[in-house]
């Protein structure tokens, strides 16, 4: 069991280099099921998701050669089965994922119901409606959800999503590229790893227009050729360490981002006192006076995005001030305040909204991570308190920060790993 040990109260400097996209590598890595040839993925983020994303590619027969830490050839011209592990694909939520591809296809698709959740309920009713739109036959099973088509082919057909999700676009994109005729995706999710994603199928000949709108239209193609595709760099990960500079202060160089997908959130910390000044590839932030106030609402995208909701809830805490923070993504997703009220911090939850009231302080504590984001909002907290902090159930942080440890050690943070005795928490609940 790893837990992290951090001296907080140290201001950051220097330069974080940001890794691929999980949200994207998670998606793409299966949607290279389509390809009948050799795709080649770079920027990939060393992170656990993506090793058990490409376990369960191999255990279908997708051969995989890794040529870099970063860069893998997946070669899914012999997949034997369209059948997934139940243990690994339940451990990760994005398997749901497999079930676009694999339809896509092969006409068929038995996928492991997605596992429990770390944070309110998380349907999947709108990528059923999806498949089941484009003529699938949809029923789950033991525990399995089986997709299937009568002709081992999809049909287009215009869906309307009645609700924004990145995760029913994704896959009715995945399942509609080879369908016959046209798809229309209405109210389509419009996060920039919906782009990438639309980007790398189309690299590979995919006909796919309009993804990064809310109207996306698939010109269904018979086949998906190999080729060589760039993941984007992940907008998470560029918000986490910006806000990890704001909460403990500090000058730090963001390399290797799209400064376009960080605008929701640099406007964001600029409303909150943080400067950040825009190059071509990276952002200088610096945080030196006091932080203020500010109200944040977590939307679709170009809003504010969900997954910075901890990381910023943590920055506000030590605003001066009263600020409001309204989750209007997912239910229950508030879990990791009670760790940080452990470090002193003032904040009521009253069902979507969150009242901070700033306190001029943080102070090291024993604390818990209980997901992935909220694990990265405690590693803040940790780094702008007084004192020593342990964190543990890193595991969940580990699902999708690489090297985190040792990108804020290159910022002058002290936090280090530390191995403890005892069993890791099966991560049952995969949220991300
Ligand atoms: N929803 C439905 N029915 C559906 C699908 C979604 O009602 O069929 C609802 C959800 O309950 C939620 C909202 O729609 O209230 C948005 O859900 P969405 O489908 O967009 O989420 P997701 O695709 O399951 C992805 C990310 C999450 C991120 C959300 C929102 C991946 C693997 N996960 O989840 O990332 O929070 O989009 O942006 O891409 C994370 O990285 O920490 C993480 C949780």
């Amino acid at each position: 069991m790893t837990k992290y040990i951090v001296q907080g109260g140290k201001p950051l400097f220097g330069e974080v280099e940001i890794s691929g996209a999980k949200n994207a590598a998670v998606a793409i890595i299966p949607a290279a099921l389509l390809v009948d040839g050799v795709c080649r993925i770079e920027n990939i983020p060393q992170i656990s998701d993506v090793t058990l994303c490409l376990r369960i590619l191999e255990q279908l027969g997708a051969s995989i050669r890794s040529i870099n830490p970063h860069t893998v050839e997946i070669d899914c011209h012999c997949i034997h089965s369209t059948r997934t592990s139940y243990e690994l694909a339940r451990k990760i939520r994005a398997s749901y994922y497999l079930i676009g591809a694999l339809l896509g296809r092969f006409g068929q698709a038995e996928v492991a119901m997605p596992g429990g959740c770390n944070f309110g309920v998380r349907p999947i009713d709108q990528h059923v409606k999806g498949f089941t739109t484009l003529g699938a036959k949809v029923v789950v099973e033991g525990g399995f959800i089986h997709a299937s088509t009568e002709s081992g082919r999809l049909n287009g057909a215009n869906i309307y999503l009645d609700v924004v999700s990145v995760g029913a676009t994704m896959n009715i994109m995945m399942a509609a590229v080879m369908a016959q005729g046209v798809t229309v995706i209405e109210n389509a999710a419009k996060e920039p790893h919906i782009v990438d994603l639309a980007n790398f199928l189309n690299s590979m000949g995919a006909n796919v227009r309009g993804a990064g709108t809310d109207t996306i239209k698939i010109h269904g193609v018979d086949r998906l050729l190999g080729g060589s595709y760039a993941i984007i760099p992940d907008q998470i990960e560029a918000g986490t360490y910006m806000a990890a500079v704001a909460a403990a202060g500090g000058q730090i160089l963001v390399k290797n981002i799209i400064p376009k997908h960080m605008d929701c959130i640099t406007a964001k910390l600029q409303e909150c006192g943080v400067e950040v000044e825009e190059r071509e590839d990276t952002l200088l932030v610096r945080r030196t006076g006091k932080l203020q106030k500010a109200n944040v609402k977590t939307l679709p995208y170009p809003g504010f995005p969900t997954d910075m909701q901890p990381q910023i809830t943590t920055v506000l805490t030590l605003a001066e001030g009263t600020s409001l923070v309204t989750e209007s993504v997912w239910n229950n997703r508030y879990r990791y305040v009670d760790e940080l009220k452990r470090m002193g911090a003032s904040i009521q939850v009253d069902d979507k909204t969150a009242v901070v009231e700033g306190v001029d302080h943080l102070t090291g504590a024993p604390i818990q991570a209980c997901d992935l984001r909220a694990g990265a909002a405690l590693v803040i907290a940790a780094l702008a308190a007084q004192g020593q902090s342990e964190v543990s159930c890193v595991q969940y942080i580990e699902r999708g920060y690489e090297n985190i440890v040792e990108k804020l050690q290159a910022l002058g943070a002290d936090i280090r790993a530390v191995e403890e005795p005892g069993d890791a928490e099966e991560l049952e609940a995969h949220i991300g």
